[in-house]
């Protein structure tokens, strides 16, 4: 077959496809004659070549199940690729499996997010579409592509099916919790807890109920980063495989349009996504890793701004951990496009998504509503305010947040006393200790899980109730930490307390039998000493910033961020730019 165009590249028309991007040998027909004759080694003709190039970020691995679909899903986004009239080529990046990642996921989010924006930029598309799901992964891939600054469209690997356990729906992982607790308080048996570990996870996909992956899936099509109803479908049904065809499809569009993600990510975007985070009743997490996306196209998310917008923003959906259904149910309610519709009052109407209608004109193009008992009217919500709240005061100077829609109600306004950790270590040791001096009204304070102390910040804050306690069926107690905790996990627990102790924050000298005050309705976390002795302790707090002597250990000691920043890079920090190699 023919060449269409000649192998010498014009620089002033051949900036897309293969002819893009070339390797440096100093002589540019050269360098694209040896790309073409390598990739002729794969069978591809000149006609394919000479395509709109779509990279696909494939994130499969055995690592993570949470992705376990991604043959069926690169296939399906191929194939819309090709039927639109692009040439597909999916590369591998970095993928993080939640629970095989050490010593936190977080800790390699940007490592990940890296990966992803080196690789669009250093291989010739005119597009990508990025494959996630997992928590960490859908984060990474919009940091990444935000900075890459391609047309990017964003396709989620989809929720796990529900399983059963004795008659009873079960899902990860709010039910593993529950179980577990049950277990630590010696309700059910060694028997019954292996049962249940057959039971919770009954498919490949991410977990079941609105943890951080269905959070972030919702917050990607809030963004107008995935195809309309992008978020929802489970990851084994036709609709998913339908959805990532169109996805494929799409970008090609996006190839050809010139849609960057620029023009999709912008303020109005990021007050949608805050909007859908709070009346989902979104993982905590969702607020550091829209933080963390926005930070890369120079913008903040401010929290108080989504603790304002949280008063008149109530909890809609009612999917575990907040409420009781699970992500499939989600989808058999219409996901986005019915939850969207409600929200609709509240939302930019006018923010571009990658489509190229709005977000207003894709919820006006979504089909009729219908009754259904999973996304609530605005008049019928499940919990009245926004899902994530926004704490200060002398203990938090630099603020901290607790998921109210998932606190027990009893505990909002609480004084109690102090039982410190210092550490995870420390927390492991005396935890289980039934000599521990705890008490069902006592306040746990856990130090040293922030992005620095942990670090990568872990998933810790959701400390286990003591044993002497979980024994007499203590079910929830005040926790405070400056870590992060699963958004499939419930609780009266306040997070990412800023600044973080490791850094010399406040929650550093807080002393065992201290009395602590919490008081959501007055957004306060108060350490009940006088301010001089809070200046006498603070005097004696190190604030040395903990360093490593090498590799990513030490440039992530050395950059990464606290929480209102995304916990992100400084240094990746910022809007795009184009640099040269
Ligand atoms: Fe992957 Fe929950 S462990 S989504």
């Amino acid at each position: 077959m023919a060449s269409k165009k000649p192998l010498v590249p014009d620089a002033t028309s051949d900036t897309q496809g293969f002819r893009s991007g070339l390797t440096n040998y100093g002589d540019a027909g050269f360098s694209l004659f040896l790309r073409k004759a390598f990739i002729k080694g794969a069978g591809y003709t000149d006609d394919a070549l000479d395509r709109p190039v779509i990279g696909i970020a494939n994130t499969g691995s055995s690592y993570n199940p949470c992705h376990g679909n991604m043959p069926q899903l690169i296939e399906a986004v191929k194939r819309g690729i090709m039927l639109a009239g692009g040439l597909p080529m999916d590369f591998p990046t970095i993928s993080i499996g939640e629970s095989f990642a050490q010593p936190t996921s977080m800790y390699l989010r940007n490592l990940m997010s890296m990966d992803t924006e080196e690789m669009i930029r250093a291989q010739p598309m005119d597009a990508i579409v990025l494959i996630g799901g997992c928590d960490k992964t859908v984060p990474a891939q919009l940091m990444g592509a935000a900075s890459a600054g391609l047309p990017s469209i964003q396709l989620i690997t989809g929720a796990m099916l529900t399983g059963s356990h004795r008659g009873e729906v079960v899902g990860a992982c709010t039910d593993c919790r529950r179980y577990w607790g049950q277990f630590r308080a010696e309700e059910i048996d060694a028997t019954e807890i292996d049962e249940v570990n057959n039971r919770l996870v009954a498919s490949v996909g991410t977990c079941s109920v609105m943890g951080t992956a269905s959070t972030m899936a919702c917050i990607a099509e809030a963004l107008g980063m995935t195809v309309p109803g992008g978020a929802s479908p489970p990851a084994v049904t036709a609709d998913r495989m339908r959805v990532a065809e169109a996805t494929g499809a799409q970008a090609v569009e996006m190839a050809k349009t010139g849609l960057t993600i620029d023009k999709i990510l912008t303020p109005a975007a990021f007050r949608n996504a805050m909007r859908v985070l709070l009346a989902i009743g979104g993982s905590t997490n969702g607020i550091v890793h829209l933080a963390a996306i926005a930070g890369r196209m120079g913008m903040t998310v401010d929290l108080a701004d989504l603790d304002e917008m949280g008063r008149n923003t109530p909890v809609l959906v009612d999917l575990k951990p907040s409420g009781a259904h699970y992500m499939e149910h989600f989808h058999a309610a219409g996901g986005m496009a019915t939850l969207l519709r409600e929200l609709k009052p509240l939302l930019a109407l006018d923010a571009l998504t990658v489509t190229g209608r709005t977000l207003g004109e894709e919820i006006d193009l979504a089909g009729p509503s219908f009754q259904q008992d999973v996304i609530r009217p605005m008049d019928k919500p499940i919990y009245p305010q926004g899902g994530i709240a926004h704490l200060t005061g002398n203990l938090a100077p630099g603020g901290a947040i607790i998921k109210q829609s998932a606190a027990s109600p009893a505990l909002m306004e609480h004084e109690g006393r102090a039982v410190v950790f210092e550490n995870l270590a420390d927390m492991a040791n005396r935890i289980d200790d039934l000599n521990l001096d705890v008490q069902a009204d006592d306040v746990l304070v856990l130090k040293s899980i922030g992005p620095l102390g942990g670090p990568g910040m872990p998933e810790a804050g959701y400390l286990p109730i003591p044993k002497k306690l979980a024994l007499k069926g203590v079910k929830d107690m005040v926790r405070i930490s400056d870590g992060r905790m699963s958004g499939t996990a419930f609780g009266t627990i306040v997070l990412h307390v800023m600044p973080e102790s490791a850094l010399g924050g406040p929650l550093a000298c807080v002393q065992n039998g201290d009395r602590i005050r919490l008081s959501v309705a007055r957004r306060e976390i108060t350490l009940l000493i006088d301010d001089a002795e809070m200046a006498r302790r603070m005097a004696a707090v190190a604030t040395l910033r903990p360093s490593a002597p090498r590799g990513y250990r030490k440039l992530f000691l050395q950059s990464v961020t606290q929480a209102d920043q995304g916990v992100d890079f400084d240094f990746l920090q910022g809007k795009p730019n184009d640099p040269t190699p």
